[in-house]
């Protein structure tokens, strides 16, 4: 009887995610506000290999604000990390492009085809959290010139598009894909962001979803997400929808 009381209490094993491919993470290391260095690189590789994980595109920011990144710094820290997998022996398929702000710097980036783009010719783009850019959708168009396909990442976390909806429906209209965080679905950022994951979801707005994976901090909140209750019809309602898995 007591065995079976301690017996109940056990948590229940985590499952594994949905997906095994993330196409949004800040593991490269050194170089933006992600992993500051290879052991933590590594270390949050082997998390995300737990979670069933076998391929990433790591998306360091490049933000002239606060992460003035290049395309070969970016390939500086992909160089670094590769040689630090093959000293431990950590078995991950990793690629590498970028989370690209929308500010000046990335204007010109387009002008000059300097843009980092993934497989598939997909781009991954963030807007600022505090104010949305002007020229969104002009945007979305001239990397649709060029025929790159854009992906907004974590819609559901700018505030100003809570509260307006109906930009969702002009930005996916457009053309506009979105990838949304599996750290909003597990609560982490607050409930609007979570709610407004799943009302994309249910809108069948949702192309992708990424861990954003940042620190140990973020690993614990997805190791229990994926030991929750709430876990297994989350993830069965997006994985048909989602596209993680054509990228590699
Ligand atoms: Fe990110």
């Amino acid at each position: 009887m007591l065995f079976n009381f301690f017996k109940k209490k056990e948590k229940a094993e985590p499952q594994k995610l949905f997906y095994s491919t993330d196409i949004h993470s800040h593991v490269l290391p050194g170089i933006d506000d992600g992993s500051p260095n290879t052991d933590v690189s590594i270390a949050l590789l082997d998390a995300m290999k737990s979670w069933g994980i076998t391929a990433i595109i790591a998306t360091p920011h490049i933000a002239e604000e606060n992460f003035e990144n290049t395309p070969q710094s970016i390939k500086n820290a992909y160089d670094k990390l590769s040689t630090r997998m093959l000293d431990t022996g950590t078995e991950m398929e990793v690629k590498f492009s970028a989370e690209h702000r929308i500010d000046d710097r990335f204007r010109k980036m387009i002008e000059d085809d300097n843009l980092l783009v993934m497989p598939n010719n997909y781009l991954l783009i963030e807007n600022s959290f505090v104010q949305p850019p002007i020229d969104l959708k002009n945007i979305i168009y001239e990397l649709q010139l060029k025929d790159i396909k854009p992906i907004l990442a974590h819609p559901e976390r700018y505030g100003y598009y809570q509260r307006k909806k109906e930009v969702y429906d002009e930005l996916f209209n457009a053309g506009c894909e979105f990838q949304i965080n599996l750290l909003s679905l597990a609560g982490y950022y607050g409930d609007r962001e979570k709610e407004t994951a799943l009302w994309l979801a249910n809108r069948g707005y949702v192309s992708f979803v990424g861990t954003d994976l940042h620190h140990f901090g973020h690993v614990e909140v997805i190791n229990r997400f994926l030991r929750s209750k709430e876990y297994p019809s989350i993830a069965e309602r997006l994985a048909p929808a989602i596209k993680n898995n054509e990228l590699l």
